[in-house]
């Protein structure tokens, strides 16, 4: 069967390892179309990103030294000062662009907002006040924990307006893993809801936090978002009096004006925290100026931003690193025109992103690869419910893009003609660092294609030789502007995680191959991090959730390879003595693990096992029991307690697998 209008299958496309150069149409507007960016930035690094600051941002004082590198250290744009929420608002309404929409939003059951930047700076000064009026003063952190409304984005600017470093929690987690992170970065204030709408229900998040503060000693007060009970839902908050407020109450109350803080280009903007090799999530620093400068500017390049005309639409939550750069820093700075959606692609049917792409008139969709699988899943009749033909480019990101679903996206949503931009980055590195630019970029399915106009990335082996062709490990061997300035408290982790692996290198964690035309293919991670639907999430944080368990002995997680998701966790656990393996102790196990860290955590699948393979210096055997849940189907569900699974696990294991 064919999805494609021409009659070409798949197949055709992948046999024939076809090259996509950017469509003659799309370079007609392009905001660059050759190759002179790279050798610009090639010829004078520093000069070029200097350049692109004086562009794209509105400094308060100018730097005085563009970049101080002391490795692992880099301080960017040195004595400059700015304010990334003026960056973001301000400077757009004074040079008369107040009428602009800076957010469509739409709710799950179907409100709608429409945004202009200058309400949005009204709205950010006024709850940058209350702020204030909590105590909070420049340097205090404030932790967010909230669905995708709004109010979510005036929070973080209204932060960021007066120097108060965010830490916004993704709304999925846990009570444990909210409290974790709000001690971690001694937060004053939480900024919450009372919860948001996802399937047609309301998902609670003011009773998690109330959970979460009860281990918590640095919270002075809570502002919680009306939003369930404001559009319909039935549900009662329970208000802690003298420390809970209601957000529409203190901004009713609030000074309509409030002057943004100016602040050093190094000044912590926000933290956010993501999973590594260990159980304890770190708290990733990002500092104003270069953060502001590169996520400028690869939102600007990279999606081919015309403000005055695109509608652009990040499918991320603001929760993640994409949503920080990507649905508020980036977009607001460029005077974009975004879309924001609060709910799930399936409600109320599966065309719910192709409606909105229609209503809206969307430009520029950026969204991942589990997505992308999982429409193909869905079949082709959902997106030809709609027309799509505004769209024009098309991104993706958070985990590699196997060439059947990139095809599937060129043909069935980009209709064959908007060029695919495939980005990789981290968390950690602020702002996207390898992808194609749109109209200049020949793509290949499934590529990320080149490090972006003054990044300079390279391929090592296991002793840190470059591979200029070939398979290695990937690394970043020059300092870039939105880079992370360390770990929050954790100066020596920094330096150990991120520094130590290779000398004189920054070492990302992935994998991957530079094919014979320099084409870098990124191909996932080498360390003990997972990545379950574009979420990273540490083999030994699922582990600790699962041992702290009374009934469970040992347990060892692995990622085993998924359809859909990309990785599955699957967790292989031996019980206590008295216990016995069951489908319901599966199952109690799995919700055990969503309580420790949130749904993302939870196993797919769990195995059974009477003792877990070890080397002979006592490490498990993680890559063997890979191999030992990729061999089987694995049930959403189900519980293996499998007698051949311990054989072939033993079988394996003496045979030195
Ligand atoms: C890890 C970072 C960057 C925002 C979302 C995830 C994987 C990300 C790609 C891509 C191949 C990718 C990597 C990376 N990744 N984008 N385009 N191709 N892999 O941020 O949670 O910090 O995860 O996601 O493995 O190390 P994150």
């Amino acid at each position: 069967m064919s999805d494609d209008p021409t009659g070409a299958t798949i197949e055709d496309y992948l046999a024939e390892d076809r090259t996509f150069p950017p469509p003659e149409s799309f370079k007609a507007d392009a905001l660059l179309t050759d190759a002179e960016v790279y050798d610009e930035a090639a010829t004078d690094r520093e000069g070029f990103w200097a350049r692109q600051a004086a562009d794209l941002l509105t400094w308060r004082r100018e730097w005085d030294t563009v970049l101080e590198w002391d490795e692992p250290f880099a301080r960017w744009f040195v004595g400059g000062q700015l304010n990334a929420c003026e960056n973001c608002l301000d400077r757009h309404v004074e040079a008369g662009r107040g009428d602009r929409v800076a957010f469509h939003w739409e709710g799950e059951p179907g409100d709608t907002r429409t945004i202009t930047y200058a309400d949005l700076l009204a709205e950010v000064q006024r709850f940058a006040n209350a702020l204030k009026g909590l105590g909070v003063e420049k340097g205090d952190r404030v932790a967010i924990y909230m669905p995708m409304v709004p109010e979510l984005a005036v929070a973080v600017l209204a932060c960021a307006r007066i120097g108060a470093p965010h830490s916004v929690v993704f709304g999925g987690f846990s009570a444990d893993s909210l409290a974790d992170r709000i001690n971690d970065a001694s937060c004053k204030v939480v900024v919450t809801a009372d919860g948001g709408w996802r399937r047609g229900k309301p998902g609670l998040l003011k009773p998690t936090v109330d959970v979460a503060l009860a281990d918590t000693s640095s919270v002075e007060a809570v502002v919680v978002v009306d939003r369930i009970a404001s559009s319909g839902g039935d549900v009662e908050t329970d208000m802690t009096e003298g420390r809970d407020h209601w957000y529409h109450e203190l901004v009713a109350a609030a000074d309509a004006e409030c002057p943004a803080e100016p602040m050093d280009s190094e000044d912590l903007l926000y933290l956010l925290y993501t999973s590594g090799t260990t159980g304890k999530p770190k708290g990733i620093m990002h500092t104003t100026g270069g953060y502001m400068t590169q996520v400028a500017f690869t939102h600007k390049y990279v999606f081919d931003l015309h403000p005055e005309t695109d509608v652009y639409w990040c499918t991320a939550d603001i929760g993640w690193v994409t949503g920080h750069s990507y649905i508020v820093y980036g977009p607001l700075a460029n005077g974009a025109t975004s879309v924001m959606y609060e709910g799930t692609p399936d409600t109320p049917g599966r065309d719910r992103f192709w409606d909105l792409v229609e209503t809206y008139g969307i430009t520029i969709l950026y969204t991942a690869p589990t997505a992308i699988r999982t429409f193909m899943k869905w079949g082709v009749e959902e997106p030809q419910k709609h027309d799509l033909s505004s769209l024009r480019v098309l991104g993706s990101v958070g985990e590699p893009i196997n060439p059947e679903a990139w095809v599937w996206y060129h043909i069935n949503i980009g209709g064959e003609r908007c060029p695919i931009v495939d980005t990789w980055w981290q968390t950690e590195t602020g702002a996207i660092m390898i992808s194609p630019l749109p109209g200049a970029t020949t793509t290949k399915p499934g590529s990320a294609t080149f490090p972006l106009p003054g990044i300079s990335a390279e391929l090592v082996d296991n002793d840190g030789t470059p591979v200029p062709k070939g398979g290695g490990y990937l690394t970043l061997t020059e300092p870039w502007p939105s880079m992370l300035r360390g770990i929050y408290g954790d100066p020596e982790r920094y330096q150990e995680t991120y520094w130590s692996r290779f000398a004189g290198r920054y070492f990302a964690g992935d994998g991957a191959k530079v094919d014979d035309d320099g084409y870098t293919w990124v191909l996932g991670r080498v360390d003990d991090v997972m990545n379950v639907s574009g979420h990273r999430i540490s083999t030994t944080e699922v582990e600790s959730a699962l041992v702290d368990n009374a009934k469970v002995a040992e347990a060892a997680v692995v990622g085993a390879k998924d359809d859909t998701t990309g990785q599955a966790i699957v967790a292989f656990v031996t019980l206590r003595g008295s216990t016995e393996a069951s489908e319901e102790v599966g199952a109690e196990l799995r919700e055990h693990v969503a309580d420790k860290i949130g749904k993302i955590g939870r196993p797919k699948t769990i195995i059974f096992t009477d003792d877990l393979p070890k080397t002979r210096s006592g490490k498990i055997m993680r890559r063997l029991l890979r191999d030992v849940a990729e061999g089987r189907e694995l049930g959403d569900t189900t519980t293996l307690a499998d007698p051949n699974v311990v054989e072939e696990i033993r079988d394996r294991a003496a045979a030195g697998a």
